[in-house]
């Protein structure tokens, strides 16, 4: 396998030039174009507009970009740095409503923030720069954990369905649903993966796609209205998919599409495994009911990625960018601390006390 994907990251500091270094995943697979943001406009756009994408990357770009922008702040006492800060991390949590890690790297930064409140400004920003820098390393370990953890569920030779891109450039390193690929394909599992296209915004065929073929993996490009074919052909022994948040009750939000993918998976009795770091469940949304959806603009529909309008120009459109797949559809939640199984009230609650049994 050719590990040098592996080495691209979504979002880094350039500390010399006082920035948060952004891979423009718009501009996949044609071109690899890095932005440079110091503002938190520029930030908020580049996260609005999936130029970082895929919820534990969205986490950790907004981490860096918070300590960005706070490191220029002004104010020399903690009272008028925290206002500033509360202004900043309520703007970037506007960006995008339905990946937690958003909300849950910025309450992390928040807390160190608090913490450090009795240090100098110039302190409290060293923290902030550690606390960012924590937030994405500890995202490499979780990745490969659930990479581990997945592995286990699956064998050598095996088909997988994934659907959009929960790759290593959604997270640090690795992904989440792409992690046990990552990990088999190192140890000659010989996987061969089906990559859904995922309309509109086709994260799958540019991203999912782009990332396993530069590693040398066997990966084939479907359209969305393909599965159930490749599924009855028997090419498909379990589906992979990442998520953007899970509620208590065990439902998760991902990618539009994947709610539909898991319906099939059931009809056809393919396990279907959904891959989430501890930072993407939500014990506060009780059900799937209680997660906001992310609506986006028609023209995604339309109008991006093709030359010409294919629609007629003023076409009413409906754009839910997420969806949720009931718990009942779903095999098995997997995260860094081992695998849940239904019941998920149980089952999840189990995982947190695991985490905290373990710090
Ligand atoms: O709109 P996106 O591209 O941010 O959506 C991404 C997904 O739905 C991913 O599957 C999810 O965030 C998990 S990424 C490890």
């Amino acid at each position: 396998m050719n590990k040098d994907v592996l080495t691209v990251m979504a979002s880094r500091l350039d500390d010399e030039k006082q920035a948060v270094i952004i891979l423009d995943q718009t501009a996949l697979p044609n071109e690899t174009v890095y932005k440079r943001h110091t503002k938190k406009e520029s930030i908020w756009q580049a996260i609005n507009k999936l130029e970082v994408r895929g919820a534990p990357a969205i986490g950790i770009a907004a981490a860096y970009g918070i300590f960005v922008v706070m490191n220029q702040s002004l104010a020399d006492d903690f009272i008028a740095f925290s206002e500033e800060f509360k202004s900043v991390k309520a703007y970037l949590a506007s960006s995008r409503p339905t990946a937690v890690n958003l909300f849950w790297a910025l309450d992390r930064m928040e807390h160190c923030l608090n913490s450090n409140r009795n240090k100098p400004v110039s302190e409290i920003k060293l923290a902030l720069r550690e606390e960012a820098e924590t937030i994405r390393q500890e995202d490499e370990e979780v990745c490969r954990m659930i990479g581990e953890n997945a592995l286990s569920l699956l064998k050598p030779g095996m088909g997988l369905l994934t659907h959009c891109n929960a790759g290593t450039i959604a997270t640090s390193k690795y992904g989440t649903a792409l992690a046990p690929i990552y990990l088999g394909e190192e140890r000659g599992y010989s996987f061969k993966v089906f990559a859904d296209e995922t309309r509109p915004l086709l994260q799958g065929a540019r991203l999912t796609t782009w990332e396993l073929n530069e590693a040398g993996i066997d990966v084939t490009l479907i359209c969305d209205n393909m599965a159930s074919v490749v599924m009855k052909n028997g090419w498909i022994d379990a589906v992979l998919v990442g998520c953007d948040r899970v509620s208590a009750n065990g439902d998760a939000a991902n990618k539009i599409g994947t709610a539909g993918v898991a319906i099939l998976a059931k009809e056809f009795g393919i396990p279907f495994y959904v891959h989430a770091p501890l930072s993407t469940i939500d014990m506060e949304t009780k059900t799937g009911k209680d997660i906001e959806i992310e609506l986006r603009k028609g023209e995604e529909i339309y109008e991006a990625w093709y030359v010409k309008p294919m629609a007629p120009k003023g076409i009413k459109t409906y754009n839910p960018a997420f969806d949720v797949t009931d718990s009942k559809y779903i095999t098995a939640i997997i995260t860094e601390k081992g695998i849940a199984y239904p019941p998920y009230e149980r089952s999840l609650k189990d995982m947190f006390e695991k985490k905290e049994n373990s710090i």
